[in-house]
C-alpha cells in the first residue's frame, strides 16, 4: 500500500479516496494476507444501518498479524511485556513466540469446546496472556469480548449475558499499583448470573490461590502445558464477527458494538502505518488497557498486522511515581509514545524531575486520544516529552468507528494544538446544524457527522439493530452520527469540542450518565438523581450527581460516601461521583423531563444565565439548587 508521506500525497490519496473509494481501499486491502480475494468491496445502506466491505473474501486476521511475519522476523520482538513493578524483568516475546502461545490457548480453547461464533469474555489485567487470549479466539474465529478488569461483578455479568459467552478468560488477580484485585472472586459472583457460561480459565499472576470449582474453572498453565503450539488458523468471511466491545450509552445498557473481520483489519492497519508514519524496527507504545477500544485497534491489531514491536505495559503511570511512563521509554527505547490527555494532565502536576531523570531521546512520535486535549496539556506533552522535536497526533475515533478517523499525520501535517486537523483519506465527514442540514465552507461549529462508510465502522449492536440504525442512523438522514460536537477553522482543521449527547468521558472512559443515575438510584435511601459532567482539571469531566433523597439525609458525608462504594460496586471505581449535591427536587419541564441544561451550568459554577427556566414546572427549585451548588 502506499503510505502518504507528503502533504501533495495526502491531497492525492484524499481526493482518490472520495472520488473512487471502492479502488482506494481494495489497493490498501491488496497489501494483506487473503484466503480468498472480495467479490465487491462495498454494500452500504446507511437509512437501514447497514454496512459490508469485502464482501466474499476469506481471511484470519491472526495471519496477518502473526504468520505472515514468521519467515522474515521469526525472532523480533513482537511484544515488550513491561510489568508494573519496575523491580521485576519485562518479557520479550518474539513472532515466533507469539505464535506458539497464541495457537496453545487456541488448542486449549477447543478442547474445552469453543467453536467459531461462540462468544468468549476476557477479563484479565495486561499482562502477554490478555494478547495471546484475544489472538486466540480471532484464530479459532471465536467473537472476543473484553471486559476492562475495572469492572465490577454486575457490569461483567451484564456484559457476560448480553453476549451469551460461552467460557471466561480470567486471572486470580490484578496489580493495581501496590494493590491487589482479586478478579477471580468477581468473576465467581459474576459467572453465578450467567447461565450460558460453561467454563472458567485462570491465570495465576497474584498467587492468590482463590477456590476453584470442579468441572467449570481450569488452571491456565496446567491447560497449556498440555496444548500443542499449532493451530491452524480458522477461515473467516471477512464479515464474520471478530469482536464485541461494549461502550456506554446514553440509555443505562451498555451497547455491545460489534466489529468484523475484514474491514477493521485493513482500516486499523492502513491507520496505524499512515498516522504514526511506523518504520520497521520501531518500538511503538500505546498506554491504553486492552479492554478499550484504544488496546485493541493499537496495542494489538493495528501494530502486529504491521510487524511493529508493540509493548504492553501493566502498570499506572503513577506507582512507584510519577516517572513511571517516562522509566518505560527509557528502559525500552519506545520511538513511539500513545496516551490519554487524562494522563498527561496527571503528570503535568508533579515536579518536570521525574520527566530530567529520564533519556527520552529515543521518541520520535507522540499521540493523543479519548478527549479533548487541552492546550496547556499538549504544550506541556510537546515541551517536556517530546521536547519539541516530536509532532503530537491528536487522533479522534470512537469505540464504534474501530480505527482513526481524523487526525494529523505524522510529520506530514501542519500541527495546531488541540486541533486534530483534517480527516484521513477515507473519512468523509460533515458538519451539521440543529436542523439537520450539513454547514459548508470554513470557520463553523455544530455536530459532527461522517457521509460515506469506512472499513471499520462498527457494524451492529449486539443483538439490537434497530437501537444501533436509531443512535447512528437516525439524527440526521443517511448519515452517520458520532454524538460529538465541532469545529471546523478558518483553514479547515478540525477541532472536537466533546459530547453534545449524555455520555462524559471521564478519564477517558466513557460513562452514560444513565448508567450512574441506575447505579446511585439503587442506593435504599435514594429517590431519584441527575447527573451532569462539570470541568475537572485532571479527569477532563467529573462526576456531579444532584439527588433527591426520600428523607433528609442526618449525615450528609456518611450517605455521600455510601453512594459513592454503591456506584463502586454496581458499574465500578470509574464511575464514582466527585460530588453529590442532595437536593428536594430536580428542574423539570412539565412533561417530566430532566432539564440538564440548567444542571450543567450549575456543575459547572456558571448560574449567571441559566435560561430560560419558566417552562420548569417548579421554577423555584433552581433557587434551592444554585444556593446548595458544591463548589
Ligand atoms: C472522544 C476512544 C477529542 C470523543 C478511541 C469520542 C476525542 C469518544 C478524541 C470516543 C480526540 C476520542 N479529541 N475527543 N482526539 N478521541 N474522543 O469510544 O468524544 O472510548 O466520541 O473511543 O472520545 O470514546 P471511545
Amino acid at each position: 500500500m502506499e503510505i502518504v508521506s507528503t502533504m501533495a500525497d495526502y491531497k492525492r490519496a484524499y481526493e482518490q479516496s472520495v472520488a473512487h473509494p471502492e479502488d482506494f481501499w481494495s489497493e490498501i486491502a491488496s497489501d494483506f494476507v487473503w484466503k480468498r480475494k472480495w467479490d465487491k468491496v462495498l454494500e452500504w445502506d446507511f437509512k437501514n444501518a447497514e454496512v459490508k466491505w469485502f464482501i466474499g473474501g476469506k481471511m484470519n486476521i491472526t495471519e496477518n498479524c502473526i504468520d505472515r511475519h514468521l519467515a522474515e522476523r521469526a525472532d523480533q520482538t513482537a511484544v515488550i511485556w513491561e510489568p508494573g513493578d519496575p523491580g521485576q524483568k519485562a518479557r520479550m516475546i518474539t513472532y515466533q513466540q507469539l505464535h506458539d502461545e497464541v495457537c496453545k490457548v487456541s488448542n486449549v480453547l477447543k478442547s474445552h469446546g469453543v467453536r467459531k461464533g461462540d462468544r468468549v469474555c476476557i477479563y484479565m489485567p495486561m499482562v502477554p496472556e490478555l494478547a495471546y487470549a484475544v489472538l486466540a479466539c480471532a484464530r479459532i474465529g471465536a467473537v472476543h469480548s473484553v471486559v476492562f478488569a475495572g469492572f465490577s461483578a454486575g457490569s461483567l455479568a451484564d456484559r457476560i449475558n448480553d453476549a451469551g459467552c460461552k467460557m471466561v478468560l480470567t486471572a486470580d488477580g490484578a496489580f493495581r499499583g501496590d494493590k491487589k484485585v482479586d478478579l477471580k472472586k468477581i468473576v465467581d459472583e459474576a459467572v453465578d448470573k450467567c447461565p450460558s457460561v460453561e467454563k472458567v480459565l485462570m491465570l495465576e499472576r497474584i498467587a492468590s490461590k482463590p477456590s476453584m470449582k470442579a468441572g467449570r474453572d481450569f488452571d491456565w498453565q496446567e491447560e497449556m502445558n498440555k496444548a500443542d503450539a499449532n493451530c491452524k488458523a480458522e477461515e473467516m468471511d471477512a464479515e464474520d464477527l471478530l469482536f464485541i466491545l461494549y461502550t456506554s450509552g446514553s440509555t443505562g445498557k451498555p451497547k455491545g458494538m460489534v466489529h468484523t473481520c475484514g474491514g477493521y483489519m485493513v482500516h486499523v492497519g492502513y491507520t496505524f502505518r499512515t498516522v504514526f508514519q511506523y518504520q520497521p524496527g520501531q518500538i511503538f507504545w500505546c498506554t491504553a488497557d486492552i479492554g478499550w477500544v484504544t488496546g485493541h485497534s493499537y496495542i494489538l491489531y493495528g501494530p502486529l498486522s504491521a510487524g511493529a514491536t508493540t509493548v504492553i505495559f501493566e502498570g499506572i503511570p503513577s506507582w512507584p511515581d510519577q516517572g513511571r511512563f517516562w522509566q518505560a521509554i527509557e528502559r525500552h527505547k519506545v520511538n513511539t509514545f500513545y496516551t490519554a490527555p487524562t494522563a498527561i494532565r496527571s503528570l503535568q502536576q508533579s515536579s518536570v524531575e521525574f520527566v530530567e531523570k529520564y533519556d527520552l531521546s529515543s521518541l520520535k512520535i507522540l499521540g493523543s486520544v479519548g478527549e479533548p486535549i487541552n492546550e496547556e496539556a499538549w504544550q506541556w506533552y510537546n515541551k517536556n516529552i517530546g521536547k519539541e522535536k516530536c509532532p503530537i497526533v491528536d487522533t479522534w475515533w470512537q469505540t464504534e468507528t474501530g480505527g482513526i478517523m481524523i487526525s494529523p499525520i505524522a510529520n506530514v501535517t501542519k500541527l495546531k494544538p488541540a486541533f486534530a486537523s483534517f480527516p484521513l483519506p477515507g473519512v468523509q465527514p460533515a458538519v451539521m446544524d440543529e436542523k439537520g442540514n450539513e454547514i459548508s465552507g470554513n470557520g463553523i461549529e455544530g455536530r459532527l457527522a461522517i457521509k460515506f462508510p469506512w472499513p471499520s465502522i462498527a457494524r451492529t449492536i449486539y443483538g439490537n439493530h434497530q437501537r444501533f440504525k436509531e443512535i447512528y442512523f437516525s439524527t440526521f438522514s443517511g448519515m452517520y452520527f458520532t454524538g460529538d460536537g465541532c469545529k471546523r477553522d478558518d483553514e479547515g482543521y478540525y477541532r472536537i469540542t466533546g459530547r453534545v449527547d449524555d455520555i462524559i468521558i471521564v478519564s477517558g472512559h466513557n460513562l452514560g450518565t444513565a448508567e450512574i443515575e441506575n447505579a446511585i438510584d439503587e442506593h435504599k435511601a435514594v429517590c431519584e438523581t441527575a447527573v451532569v459532567g462539570f470541568p475537572h482539571d485532571i479527569k477532563g469531566q467529573g462526576v456531579y450527581a444532584f439527588v433527591i433523597c426520600y428523607e433528609k439525609p442526618k449525615d450528609e458525608e456518611k450517605l455521600r460516601q455510601e453512594i459513592r462504594d454503591t456506584v463502586s460496586k454496581i458499574i465500578g471505581p470509574i464511575a464514582k461521583p466527585d460530588k453529590i449535591q442532595f437536593v428536594s427536587g430536580l428542574p423539570k419541564t412539565r412533561s417530566g423531563k430532566i432539564m440538564r441544561r440548567i444542571l450543567r451550568k450549575v456543575a459547572e459554577g456558571d448560574t449567571s444565565n441559566l435560561g430560560d427556566t419558566t417552562t420548569l414546572l417548579d421554577p423555584t427549585i433552581v433557587d434551592e439548587i444554585t444556593r446548595g451548588a458544591l463548589g
